[in-house]
């Protein structure tokens, strides 16, 4: 067979906004798979805000890419070879190994998925890493009680879609922050959010946030920081719990980002703030992804998904996570699957 293969590989390292010349595509060799391995042909890849924390040569709770290698993320596959046992060719199967149309991997790297369950591309978003980050980061940290109130920013994105929701599923009075009227309309009225404003259009949004949110905010998921965070501390209730999930309104800048100090506002309201990385639940996860699923199935929880097609558009795909371009998961879909 031909084993040409393609890669997205990191170029260079990012001052600010990554663009399109911190990725190169490059063209190489598959290598054959030996004993123990298969053959992968690449249907679908994540592209995840975190992964511009890995562009940079900084100690962080993962490591950084290297200069000049495939950039690793979530991708889905079928296996076209192998030398496995445990694994035959027409498997669905998804590992981290990233931007690259083939894959020789073994068989500690990857999983099979049940294709029967969901479509496969939610074991990219709803049934996996960020549907998991929503569940765990929200019931653990946040721990929403019935008739409190829940802000969550970034709401319509892969998390923050599936944070609301099971907001709703344990009584919660709902209110999402998003960029767009688009966005804001989806909230509602396709996830039934009980509120939700547009950080971008409003003139003021400490005061749209006390219209939303007439009892005050008990839980605020944060999944931006800067200055929409500011304006949700303004309206906490004593206790509030903040799970911080992410900060993607300061991934790509280039100094430090200044604010507001938030210790007094916490302890005036004896408020807890706490980041965590959803690998802090990992021995969790079958039970996490047990309970996504069957709320899918009930119709509980809904999804949508923004595909991009063509492996060459990956860094394009990327770099919309920063416009804003996407409604729920983000992802890429670089073959066809084969049935
Ligand atoms: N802690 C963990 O383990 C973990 C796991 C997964 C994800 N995360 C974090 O969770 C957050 C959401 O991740 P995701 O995968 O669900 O991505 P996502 O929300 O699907 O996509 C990113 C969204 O962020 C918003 N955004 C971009 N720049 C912004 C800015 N300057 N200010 C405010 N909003 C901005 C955009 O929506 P708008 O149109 O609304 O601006 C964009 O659609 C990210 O911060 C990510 O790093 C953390």
């Amino acid at each position: 067979m031909n084993n040409k293969k393609e890669q997205i590989i990191l170029a260079e390292r990012p001052t600010g906004k990554p663009d399109i010349n911190t990725f190169k595509l490059v063209e190489t060799e598959s290598k054959q798979p030996e004993n123990g391995e298969v053959l992968i042909r690449t249907f679908y890849v994540s592209v995840d805000p975190y992964m511009r924390g890995r562009m940079i040569d900084a100690p962080s709770y993962v490591a950084p890419f290297e200069l000049n290698a495939v950039i690793e993320g979530g991708a889905i596959g079928e296996v076209v070879e192998s030398k496995s046992d445990q694994f035959q060719p027409g498997d669905v199967v998804m590992g981290g190994y990233g931007w690259q149309t083939y894959y020789t991997a073994k068989e500690s790297e990857i999983r099979k998925i049940d294709k029967d369950i969901a479509p496969i591309t939610t074991h990219l978003g709803i049934l996996g890493m960020t549907g998991l980050t929503a569940y765990f980061g929200l019931l653990e940290i946040g721990k929403p009680k019935e008739g409190e109130t829940v802000v969550i920013s970034g709401a319509a994105g892969a998390v923050g879609s599936v944070v609301g929701q099971i907001a709703k599923i344990k009584g919660a009075h709902v209110v999402g922050i998003a960029g767009s009227d688009e966005k804001i309309q989806y909230l509602k009225e396709e996830l039934h959010f009980d509120e939700a404003i547009n950080y971008k259009t409003t003139s003021n949004l400490e005061n749209d946030l006390a219209k939303a949110c007439p009892n005050g905010v008990d839980v605020y998921f944060d999944n931006v920081g800067g200055e929409i965070s500011d304006a949700v501390h303004t309206h906490l209730n004593k206790f509030a719990r903040m799970p911080i999930c992410g900060a993607i309104s300061s991934y790509n800048l280039e100094g430090e980002d200044i604010g507001p100090r938030v210790q007094t506002t916490l302890i005036k309201k004896s408020a807890l703030m706490q980041g965590f990385t959803i690998g802090d639940f990992a021995d969790r996860f079958p039970e996490g992804a047990r309970a996504l699923a069957e709320w899918l199935q009930e119709d509980k929880l809904k999804y949508q998904e923004t595909i991009k097609e063509g492996f060459e558009n990956i860094p394009d795909a990327f770099l919309d996570l920063f416009k804003g371009n996407n409604i729920g998961k983000l992802l890429v879909k670089v073959a066809e699957l084969s049935q």
